[in-house]
């Protein structure tokens, strides 16, 4: 996978020394670019650390159980764009590209996940433009997750800018599925065999059963936390 910096290097290998500094420039746009993403990650984050601390608060246990972050890498960014037939530029990258942040939010039951994300959107600086609900409606192969592309602002020295974010919002239970799933499509080993593609849905379905029992255990429990938390 290449890096920014090894993209430079490459880069001053293959060019004429009189194009360079165009080159240049463009790499240090990239990179500006790259940065604001990674700030509107961390907003994000934050975001969501604060949700869970009022929640944990409120409902003493926490609703997210974990959070990853993933910038997607320059390699990957081009040959999106590439399937797409655009060129690789940061205005292109900005427009056409939703996913170049990636925050990955993981939660102990559904129901927290509906909620960090209602109170996400509900949020006056967030604006959700596209969501999508493969909890509700899981995709063929079994795959559930809650995702919402959304443009958040970053505030800069001298300007404030709205960059968009993807937020793949699960349970620990879809997490665990949708991980080992992920890693055996992507071991290019072997061909998904009709009888492996039907046993990973099975396995969907009993992760989804196993989201909905624990779900029925922490409705049944839910009065002692909330009065718990009413008692602080
Ligand atoms: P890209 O695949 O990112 O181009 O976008 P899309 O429009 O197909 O978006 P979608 O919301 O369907 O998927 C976006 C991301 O969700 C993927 O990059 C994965 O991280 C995750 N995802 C979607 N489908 C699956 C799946 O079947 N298995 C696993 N493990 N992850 C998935
Ligand atoms: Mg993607």
């Amino acid at each position: 996978m290449l890096t920014a910096d090894g993209a430079e290097q490459r880069i001053k290998e293959l060019i004429a020394p009189e194009n360079f500094w165009i080159t240049q420039r463009f790499i240090l746009q990239f990179r500006k670019v790259m940065a604001y993403y990674r700030c509107a990650m961390m907003e994000i984050e934050t975001k969501c650390n604060v949700l869970n601390e009022e929640f944990s608060l409120q409902y003493d246990r926490n609703p997210i159980n974990g959070m990853k972050t993933r910038l997607k890498s320059m390699e990957s960014i081009r040959q999106k764009l590439e399937r797409k037939g655009l060129p690789m530029a940061p205005e292109t990258v900005e427009e056409h590209i939703h996913d170049v942040a990636g925050v990955r939010v993981i939660c102990a039951f559904p129901e927290d996940v509906y909620r960090i994300a209602d109170a996400l959107l509900a949020q006056d600086d967030i604006v959700l433009l596209k969501k999508k609900d493969y909890i509700q409606n899981p995709k063929p192969n079994g795959y559930r997750s809650l995702h919402l592309i959304v443009s958040v602002p970053i505030f800069l020295a001298r300007e404030k800018r709205m960059m968009k974010v993807e937020i793949q919002l699960r349970t620990i239970a879809m997490d665990f599925w949708a991980s080992l799933e992920h890693q055996m499509r992507y071991k290019k080993t072997a061909d998904f065999s009709d009888g492996l593609i039907k046993e990973l849905k099975i396995c969907a379905e009993l992760s989804a059963e196993l989201d909905a029992r624990m779900d029925k255990i922490r409705a049944s429990v839910q009065p002692k936390e909330e009065k718990a938390a009413s008692d602080t």
